[in-house]
């Protein structure tokens, strides 16, 4: 990068986030689905996308396992671990919201501390919090990627649910009963909850 290229990166931008709304026809907001592993957060996550992109709406999905396999590959499941790992997520979608996209995030995000620090980077006018209710039986009987079994055989330490706690949202904008719901009436609420 020359030098001049280097002064105009550095310079305010001259678009605003109300232009970049314009633009998009929609409000950049950040949902954020929080549960257990195994609580359908990711597959509520892209089939919205996938809805979202039918609608013409812009979006993106920040889903733990993909931001873990780079930007958080340095960080393990220790509670500070899981602090940064939200931290730059939350970081992350902030850069979105600015851009005017929707973003759509899913972490286990266990402890209400957590969530709360994510709330405020973000900013509480552009955040919902969405709690996936599902119980640990169902998550654990589903075990998709076999890493319940994994940690009950002590394989995996500090593994959500078995050997770290998992604190349900107090107050969550939406709570989504994902053992009795459908995922399309899932995605029908999450619409709804967007507006
Ligand atoms: S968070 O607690 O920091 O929010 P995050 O959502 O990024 O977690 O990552 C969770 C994913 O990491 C799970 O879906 C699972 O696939 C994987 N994983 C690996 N080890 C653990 C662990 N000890 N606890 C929970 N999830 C784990």
């Amino acid at each position: 990068m020359n030098g001049s290229s280097t002064l105009v990166c550095r310079q305010d931008s001259r678009v605003s986030r109300e232009q970049r709304e314009l633009l998009n026809v929609q409000r950049g907001q950040v949902l954020w689905l929080t549960g257990l592993s195994g609580a359908g957060k990711s597959t509520l996550a892209y089939a919205l996308e996938a809805r979202l992109y039918l609608l013409g709406r812009r979006c993106v999905v920040l889903d733990g396992d993909n931001l873990r396999g780079g930007l958080c590959a340095d960080l393990g499941f220790t509670p500070e671990g899981r602090h940064e790992n939200l931290r730059r997520a939350a970081e992350v979608a902030k850069l979105f919201v600015e851009s005017g996209v929707i973003c759509i995030a899913a972490f286990i995000s266990p402890t209400c501390l957590d969530r709360a620090m994510v709330r405020e980077i973000v900013g509480p006018d552009d955040f919902s919090e969405v709690y996936l209710n599902c119980s640990l039986q169902a998550c654990e009987a589903r075990d998709v990627k076999g890493l319940y079994q994994r940690a009950r055989a002590g394989e995996i330490s500090d593994f959500t649910g078995i050997t770290s706690p998992y604190e349900p949202p107090l107050r969550p904008t939406l709570t989504l009963m994902t053992e009795c719901l459908s995922i399309e009436d899932c995605v029908q609420r999450l619409i709804e909850c967007l507006g």
